[in-house]
């Protein structure tokens, strides 16, 4: 609502006017000292306000469930056998594979310049369209211009007793205790081990 000080340019604001009705009493200013004081504080909730958006920012995923670079949960009866063909997951650009040595979650990106290796079932290994880089189930570079292995996800196996085991920092496979019960697979496609290079 309007005041009567907003309507009308000659009124003046109660301060003023109490001092004007009193001569004796001085409408105080701030001293430099309370200015900077001022300032002060002013720039202190600032940085304060800064600083709880970013815990905020980073206290939540960035990424949804099942969404790319976010966490995907893969159905453990999608499992492929041992040496048999990977089971896609599209959406989250990996294929998970099972070999003797263990399951892994390979990024489906060729790390030569990025196009899509295809399995192929005739010949058991993965094949790059582009420029014909070739990789074992492992993921493990055969030949073509690739310069490493395909990079890896992490994933974190749980039994039915709670136990979890994860795919190894310098990466490779998680062996897996195929006589227990899996009850989920976890793939991160957020944290990515990049594959060796080859000799
Ligand atoms: S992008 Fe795969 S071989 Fe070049």
């Amino acid at each position: 609502m309007a005041t009567a000080e907003s309507t009308n340019p000659t009124a003046l604001s109660a301060p003023v006017a109490r001092a004007a009705a009193r001569p004796n009493v001085q409408v105080a200013a701030p001293s430099r000292r309370e200015f900077l004081y001022y300032i002060w504080a002013a720039s202190t909730l600032l940085a304060l306000g800064e600083t709880g958006a970013a815990l905020t920012w980073f206290a939540f995923p960035r990424f949804k469930e099942g969404e790319f670079g976010g966490t995907f949960a893969f159905n453990p009866e999608e499992l492929p056998s041992v040496g048999a063909a990977p089971t896609s997951v599209p959406a989250g650009r990996f294929h998970v594979t099972l070999t003797t040595e263990g399951l892994r979650a390979l990024y489906g990106v060729c790390t030569h310049l990025g196009c899509l290796p295809k399995w192929v079932p005739t010949n058991g290994r993965f094949e790059c369209p582009c420029h014909g880089s070739k990789f074992h189930l492992s993921g493990n570079w055969i030949e073509g211009p690739a310069p490493r292995n395909l990079d890896l996800f992490i994933a974190t196996v749980t039994y039915a007793d709670g136990t979890t085991v994860e795919t190894p920092a310098e990466g490779g496979a998680i062996p897996l205790d195929l006589n227990r019960q899996i009850t989920s697979i976890q793939i991160d496609t957020g944290a990515r081990i990049i594959g060796e290079l080859h000799p």
